[in-house]
């Protein structure tokens, strides 16, 4: 069975008319497709407050699964808590979603008080967990936060993924991930790691503005962006990207 995901990063909902407006946008465009599921690959809020999260709750329900991660801005206690309506604690959020002939791993790579992230013993062994529960011939996805790969720009690569060489040992043992799934860079990016389709989701708040595009990181004026995912039954990931003007 071929799947359409859809996949959105990085809303830093902070309480401000702009941050509402544009993941209020995405989702309005997002709501009326097909999509067997939604991935938002974490800095839903901005600060990691509750109300961020009642506002993400509001903004984020959808007639399709809506699959989440925490990012370096999330808190896991309140995400928790308010996002998930579980009991708050601190340890990682890792989460399986199973749909028809795959399983979507949203994973915790981040550390709490940091902006690099890690895949810490607790994620790495529930990835393992949970690949080897998989029945055979489900292909699976992991998506987290931290891209485990430079992207060529001085701020995200300072704050990516540290020690990647780990996931990378736990991928060769695992052909059945089709794709890594990230975002944290605000930036549409595809790339390769340890021989898996890599994608960074755009963000939906601001893009990051490459070396050779001028000053300033953070550009304002671009649209919030979105990746659909198609997985087919061969396997094999496609993405698309699109803007939401
Ligand atoms: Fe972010
Ligand atoms: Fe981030």
């Amino acid at each position: 069975m071929t799947l359409l995901l859809a996949q959105i990063s990085d809303l830093h909902l902070d309480g401000t008319e702009r941050a509402t407006r544009r993941a209020v946008r995405v989702m309005d465009r997002l709501r009326g497709l097909p999509l067997d599921a939604l991935l938002v690959t974490g800095d839903i809020a901005d600060h990691g407050k509750e109300d961020e999260y009642a506002e993400a709750a509001d903004i984020l329900a959808a007639p399709f699964p809506v699959l989440t991660c925490p990012g370096n801005h999330d808190s896991r206690s309140a995400y928790r808590k308010v996002l998930l309506g579980e009991e708050p604690h601190d340890g990682p959020v890792n989460r399986v979603h199973h749909l028809p002939g795959a399983a979507v791993l949203m994973c915790d790579t981040t550390i709490p008080g940091r902006d690099e992230g890690l895949l810490d013993d607790e994620t790495a062994a529930w990835i393992e967990a949970t690949l080897a529960a998989l029945p055979a011939d489900t292909r699976a996805l992991l998506a987290f936060h931290q891209p485990p790969v430079a992207v060529h720009h001085p701020l995200p690569d300072r704050i990516m993924l540290q020690r990647p060489e780990r996931l990378a040992g736990l991928l060769g043992a695992h052909p059945e991930v089709a794709a890594v799934l990230t975002g944290h860079a605000h930036t549409a990016a595809a790339s390769v790691f340890a021989g898996r389709l890599l994608v960074v989701a755009p963000a939906v708040t601001w893009t990051l503005r490459l070396p050779w595009e001028g000053d300033g990181v953070a550009d304002l004026d671009q649209p919030p962006g979105v990746a659909y995912h198609v997985l087919g039954d061969d396997g094999r990931l496609t993405t698309h990207f699109r803007v939401v003007p």
